[in-house]
């Protein structure tokens, strides 16, 4: 496994690579970006992951400076289950010269909506990075976990709008035996938080089960899960919301293909969940 650390060796490197498959990560690799992984290298010759934290994406008194750098374990994590792979961790002054991006990728409306809503200007980072990194390794196809499904949705109309020609692969939520959604923000919770982190899923599970045997008062649905978290002394419940599949417009009763999202504060660590329902 090769760690490329320049955009200039990378272009290099691609010009004989053939078909790539891309999965960009802010690193701290667990299971759920190995899947991801597996699944990048179905569709092409060669994989490039991308490791690089962007500042961009994270608001002030976010956890930038706190989040976990671990590029050697990455690394080791990759070259166990994808020995051929490439991996692109350019440092910060590589990919931002000149320190201020001046050019950014700006998403419509759906970028102040649910998580958007909470964390200004989060998706015209995302948008801007994936969009230089798209230009960095040129890949034919990416892979993106629905784990964040708000920004699989952003990168598939941004990719689409705009004529990227990549094909976006969406990838399944890889979670913990107890249902928790993996994620590198979990190293955050403490031992009794981990324990009750699972209650998203619990209530992301109950909604699906009620809607799927008939409710659609997806506001009351709602309501249980924001009271029920708050008596467990939950913190902020940022959203619960239950939204078209396809649109992520708020779902109405003739919809078919439905998400439920949910975000919420455990202690200080900001949890994202969903879960998608077919009725
Ligand atoms: P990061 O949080 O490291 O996630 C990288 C990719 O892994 C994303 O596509 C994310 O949806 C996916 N992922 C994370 N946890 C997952 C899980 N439990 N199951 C399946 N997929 C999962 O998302 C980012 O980084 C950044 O915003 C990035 C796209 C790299 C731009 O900076």
């Amino acid at each position: 496994m090769q760690i490329i650390h320049t955009i200039s060796e990378l272009r290099a490197w691609r010009k004989t690579a053939g078909r790539v498959a891309f999965v960009p990560t802010m690193g701290n690799l667990h299971a759920g970006h190995m899947a991801l992984i597996r699944e990048a290298r179905q569709h092409a010759d060669r994989v490039v992951v991308s490791i690089f934290v962007n500042r961009l994406q994270f608001g002030q008194g976010e956890d930038f400076d706190r989040y976990p750098r671990t590029l050697e374990q990455d690394a080791q994590l990759i070259a166990a289950e994808c020995p051929e792979a490439v991996v692109f961790a350019p440092d910060e002054r590589e990919l931002y010269p000149h320190v201020i991006q001046q050019y950014k990728v700006e998403p419509p409306a759906i970028q102040d909506e649910l998580c958007g809503a909470f964390r200004p200007g989060h998706f015209r980072g995302v948008a801007t990075v994936v969009t230089k990194l798209f230009n960095c390794v040129q890949p034919d196809v990416a892979c993106f976990g629905k784990k964040d499904y708000q920004q699989l949705f952003v990168i598939q109309s941004m990719v689409e709008e705009l004529n990227m020609p990549i094909t976006i692969i969406p990838v399944d939520t890889g979670r913990a035996a107890d249902g928790l959604a993996l994620s590198s923000r979990n190293g955050y919770l403490s031992e009794a938080e981990r324990a009750e982190a699972p209650r998203i899923y619990h209530h992301l599970t109950r909604m699906r089960d009620a809607i799927l045997a008939g409710e659609r008062d997806f506001a009351r649905l709602a309501d249980e899960t924001i009271a029920d978290l708050k008596q467990r002394g939950w913190g902020d419940v940022d959203y619960v919301e239950t939204r078209n599949a396809r649109t992520l417009k708020p779902a109405v009763h003739t919809d078919h293909e439905l998400v439920i999202l949910v975000a919420a504060r455990l202690g200080k660590t900001r949890l994202i969940d969903n879960l998608e329902v077919r009725c």
